[in-house]
């Protein structure tokens, strides 16, 4: 898989990306992911990528060119590298949420473009003409794209085939579909008693069908109890719905 960020702070991503699972991705050669500076695109003296707003308000927008064609030109040196059309994916607030749903259905591609928005906000021309989707990452507002951009990286890559050491480990991942969607249960390592508490009896059994049993149990009764929105059944078309341009969605 390749990923292409387009940033005004690739710096930021040198810790995320290197240390960890990702970087290991990387070094082995699943994930090829690459920074682009959003000032490399501009033609003008001071490398301007934002003016004020039409119309007047708050703080300063991306201009639409530098981003357009950052996103031009990436998309030909994927086509070069022989590699399918990448998704260009815009990281804003008013995005859809990011969830394990859409983290599995990216995972799946071989080409993304991530585009990392700062300031106020991103002309919408460049919305209407240039990405495929917005993501949001949560309902709270960031400084910028990039920690949302770090975040959607890590929660694909681990479910890249041959990422995690353990084959086991990111189907029991609370909201993989090895739980039909729902939180992970406690669990437990050594010593079996700590501090006067103790791990529950049936971990130390060895009855393999009674402990499945339980985790299945302890998974849907933590759900129940803390997200009990995650307990309703999905919907999986309500939640792939591209962005498309005058669908209205402009609300933060
Ligand atoms: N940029 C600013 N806030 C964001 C959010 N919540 N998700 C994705 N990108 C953002």
């Amino acid at each position: 898989m390749r990923i292409r960020i387009i940033t005004l702070f690739p710096e930021m991503f040198d810790g995320p990306f290197g240390t960890s699972i990702v970087s290991r991705a990387v070094r082995d050669g699943l994930v090829e992911i690459t920074t682009h500076q959003l000032r490399d695109y501009t033609t003008d003296r001071h490398r301007t990528v934002d003016d004020e707003p039409y119309g007047g308000g708050a703080g300063m927008v991306m201009k639409p060119a530098p981003l357009a064609d950052a996103v031009d030109d990436l998309k030909i040196n994927a086509r070069d590298a022989g590699e399918p059309e990448p998704r260009v994916i815009l990281l804003s607030p008013q995005g859809r949420r990011f969830d394990q749903a859409t983290a599995m259905e990216l995972a799946a591609r071989d080409s993304l473009i991530l585009v990392c928005g700062r300031y106020e906000g991103v002309d919408e021309r460049f919305i209407d003409a240039s990405v495929d989707e917005e993501i949001s990452i949560g309902d709270y507002v960031l400084s910028g794209g990039e920690p949302a951009a770090i975040v959607l990286v890590d929660a694909l890559t681990r479910l890249i085939p041959g990422v995690l050491g353990s084959e086991e480990s990111a189907p029991s991942d609370s909201f993989a579909s090895g739980l039909g969607g729902r939180l992970q249960g406690p669990v437990y390592t050594r010593p079996a008693e700590w501090d006067g508490r103790h791990v529950p009896e049936i971990l130390l059994s060895g009855d393999h069908a009674r402990l499945e049993r339980w985790r299945q149990e302890q998974s849907e009764a933590r759900t129940r109890e803390r997200r009990p929105d995650l307990m309703e059944p999905q919907t999986p078309k309500s939640r792939t719905r591209d962005h498309q341009a005058g669908d209205g969605d402009t609300g933060q």
